[in-house]
């Protein structure tokens, strides 16, 4: 979900970080998946050289480096926007939050509290949600869904929404010209997510569909491969076809995590 906005007047990085699922398919990340965590590492660190803004939506780790993998001395002297460490959030998220910030105070970076407030860069505003839960329950904590605006246009971004749940965001995120949502973890269902849930999603996708120009889901979605269908129920209900994050950059999709048993040849390439 590593996205940099930019303006004529201001380049924003939200969530500049990357990681990998520690376990899938009871299987640890394949070598060709930590080959590309350490290029789009690098990529995101020489994006953040040059930057001036930086958006921190929550505290997972791939939305949130503490110096792991991107040196924590990019963000030296820059503006830093984050969710609230200390309210709406939950605990092990309240525990990384103050280790990270810490970090960042002490190399020098302006750190400012962002729920919930509009912050004005020159002609560019930045406009944050309230916090909003992370998928269906409080236990995972919240995050910020942030709109950059500029000359009447705007670029939105919804951070860990897991649907969206929650039709506030869709109202957020409604009239940008490039919406950027986290899709449903279709891979859950049955687990830590429901029929009825993707039901509740495909709706708010469905709304959102038809009031931005292009609609980008990506995230938890794509962990699934069948995240096609979910795209063709959009285009069948609104006559207009989402993209995922890759497509948005003219990329192919490359959904590495999805198919990590045919990494380790375990399964036929489909
Ligand atoms: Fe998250
Ligand atoms: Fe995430």
């Amino acid at each position: 979900m590593a996205t940099v906005i930019e303006t004529p007047d201001l380049r924003v990085f939200v969530d500049p970080s990357a990681a990998l699922a520690p376990i899938r398919f009871g299987l640890p990340p394949h070598e060709v998946e930590l080959r590309a965590l350490s290029d789009s590492a690098s990529r995101i660190a020489s994006e953040l050289a040059d930057v001036d803004v930086v958006v921190v939506t929550h505290y997972h780790y791939d939305h949130h480096d503490p110096g792991r993998l991107i040196p924590a001395d990019l963000y030296s002297s820059k503006v830093v926007l984050v969710k609230d460490p200390t309210r709406s959030i939950n605990v092990s998220q309240r525990i990384r939050a103050s280790r990270f910030l810490r970090i960042l105070r002490g190399i020098g970076a302006r750190i400012e509290v962002a729920d919930g407030v509009e912050r004005v860069f020159g002609r560019t505003r930045l406009v944050f949600s309230k916090p909003v839960q992370h998928g269906n329950t409080p236990r995972l904590g919240y995050v910020l869904a942030v709109r950059v605006e500029y000359g009447g246009e705007s670029v939105s971004f919804s951070s860990d929404v897991e649907g969206p749940l929650d039709g506030y965001v869709v109202d957020f995120m409604c009239g940008s010209r490039i919406a950027i949502v986290d899709g449903p973890p279709t891979y859950l269902v049955g687990r830590a997510y429901s029929d009825s849930d993707v039901g509740v999603a495909l709706g708010n996708l469905v709304r959102l569909a038809n009031c931005v120009e292009t609609l980008v889901v990506d995230h938890h979605l794509v962990r699934d491969l069948n995240y096609v269908e979910l795209f063709e129920e959009i285009r069948r209900s609104t006559g207009r076809s989402p993209k995922t994050a890759a497509e948005l950059a003219g990329l192919r999709p490359n959904l590495l995590e999805a198919r990590r048993r045919e990494l380790y040849g375990l399964l036929e390439e489909e």
